[in-house]
């Protein structure tokens, strides 16, 4: 008969979290070698809903760069901090900000609608581009960037959503360029690395 004893339960919720986190840490070690392979095989086509309610897909943007960003309105505080390097970065760039095309996906559909995106990026600037859409659509998409995210329960009976916060760059083929690690670049290297991919 095999008994775990119960001393043993918060041990083996923290192994359980170490390997979580490993695996975790595996996924960003392979974005890091493809990285520099420069192969890596991050991003795909997409159809999703704009701040406007207008349907939008990767197609219409060949010619710009994409800067590719997940997260959600809700988020406390790290998208809003990211967003707001993107819509600085973006001022910096002058003219050439319209080379290209900050996206901001939601990784949490069922709240952000079009019109809840649309308020929230007020704050942002001109350029970026609201996305949002059914729950599947969203996972598809997220897949295809490897986002993860996941709805995690709040006392109060809301929920927040824990997700990776990267910012992807795509060439104007839609291609793979690079990835910045979500905020910490700050507007003025980000907008010096930007300028410099054209
Ligand atoms: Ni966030």
């Amino acid at each position: 008969m095999i008994r775990t004893p119960l001393a043993l339960v918060p041990y083996l919720i923290a192994v359980a979290a170490v390997v979580g986190g490993l695996l975790w840490h595996a996924g960003d070690a392979a974005i890091e070698s493809n990285r520099s392979a420069g192969i890596a095989d991050v991003g795909g086509p997409f159809t999703l809903t704009d701040q406007n309610g207008k349907a939008r897909s990767d197609s219409e943007f060949r010619g710009r760069y994409l800067i590719v960003y997940f997260g959600y309105t809700d988020c406390p505080d790290v998208c809003p901090t990211t967003l707001g390097v993107i819509a600085d970065a973006m001022e910096k760039l002058g003219p050439a900000r319209a080379r290209f095309a900050p996206l901001f996906i939601s990784v949490d559909p069922e709240r952000d609608t079009p019109g809840v995106l649309k308020s929230y990026l007020k704050s942002f600037g001109p350029d970026l581009v609201g996305l949002t859409g059914t729950v599947a659509q969203i996972r598809a998409i997220a897949q295809e960037y490897r986002v993860y995210f996941t709805k995690h329960p709040l006392p109060n009976g809301g929920y927040s959503v824990d997700h990776s916060s990267v910012i992807y760059l795509m060439d104007p083929n839609g291609k793979f360029v690079t990835y910045y690690d979500d905020a910490s670049i700050g507007p003025d290297a980000l907008a010096k690395d930007l300028r410099e991919r054209l």
